[in-house]
């Protein structure tokens, strides 16, 4: 007699759910990142589906053993793998296709940082795959270090330089699926170092937190570093200055998706004189990541009834993402 299916009574969902907490751990520690958290209900109820499929269950046969438990799938999105050392697959075609504009050409900077890790390879094309590998989550974070130390010691800028009372190289998940993608610090950056942390900053994570993540979860970070005096718009120079900066920053993450916050950021990603509202409401395309252009909190701050047009485009990329 065939010795399988001895337990007819099917998996003890205890041990399933306990099994299936372990793999998510498990991919979280080695890298799989932005896994979901549970929702507490949506685990108590296929707690209880589990539970009642195996308590109501008449007895199986050897051919119904193996079969899987009669309750509908749990309703849980896919966990993203990020390739540890593999080249990410290159995107899929995008809505509106590659920006009609010659979209960020990568240019080296006469006076760039002597960094070791370059993306300035005079045949790197944004219509194609990030240069160079994917590094893993270890890797990228000393990476960033490095560059985020680079940019503190920066003096191109005359005036910002001497203006700025910290450097603000961005923060985050350094193997992010999407990165928001700013202006430049305010006083209150300015003061903390860190991004979006003023009045802006509070509606930023509100908006992420309505796409269902965590600030934790994503990475934010500015087209120039430092903050321009009162506030003003960097001048083109300053971004110019900074664009060795956000490259490298976003060949180390090689987010799935890049939301660009206002006209600065885009402009300067997708090198474009187009506004705001010509760029949104459709992907654009970076290297590996998807663009989307959106309003800027502070705009939103100003124009509430922009709001919704703001939503909209979060929601086509989750949407893309397979996220709602
Ligand atoms: N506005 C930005 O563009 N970036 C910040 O970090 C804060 C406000």
């Amino acid at each position: 007699m065939p010795q399988e299916n001895q337990n007819l009574e099917g998996p003890d969902p205890a041990v399933t759910l306990a099994q299936a907490a372990g793999l998510a751990e498990h991919l979280q520690r080695v890298g799989v990142q932005w896994l979901p958290a549970a929702d507490p209900d949506s685990v108590t109820a296929l707690a209880e589906q589990l539970r009642s499929a195996a308590d109501g269950a008449p007895e199986r046969s050897s051919e119904q053993a193996s079969a899987p438990p009669a309750v509908s799938p749990p309703t849980v999105q896919p966990a993203v793998v990020q390739p540890a050392v593999v080249q990410p697959a290159v995107v899929q075609p995008v809505a509106a296709g590659p920006p009609a504009v010659a979209a960020g050409t990568v240019q080296p900077s006469t006076a760039g940082p002597a960094s070791g890790f370059s993306l300035q390879g005079d045949s790197a094309d944004p219509a194609e795959p990030y240069p160079g590998p994917s590094l893993v989550p270890d890797a990228r974070a000393a990476e960033l270090a490095r560059f985020s130390e680079q940019v503190a010691a920066c003096t191109r800028c005359e005036i910002l330089s001497q203006c700025r009372t910290k450097t603000v190289f961005g923060e985050g998940n350094v193997a992010p699926r999407v990165v928001f993608f700013g202006e430049g610090p305010g006083r209150d950056e300015d003061l903390s170092g860190r991004p979006f942390v003023g009045k802006a900053g509070q509606l930023l994570t509100k908006m992420i937190q309505a796409c269902k993540f965590a600030r934790e979860d994503v990475y934010i970070m500015n087209t120039v570093k430092c903050r321009p005096p009162n506030n003003r718009n960097p001048e083109p120079t300053e971004i110019e200055n900074c664009r060795e900066f956000f490259q490298a920053q976003f060949g180390i993450l090689r987010p799935e998706y890049i939301v660009c916050l206002g006209l600065v950021s885009a402009q300067a990603l997708l090198c474009t004189k187009l506004s705001v509202g010509r760029l949104r409401g459709k992907f654009h395309q970076y290297f590996d990541s998807k663009v989307l252009v959106t309003y800027h909190p502070s705009y939103l701050l100003r124009n509430p009834a922009a709001k919704k047009a703001a939503w909209d485009d979060l929601q086509l990329m989750l949407r893309d993402a397979g996220l709602m």
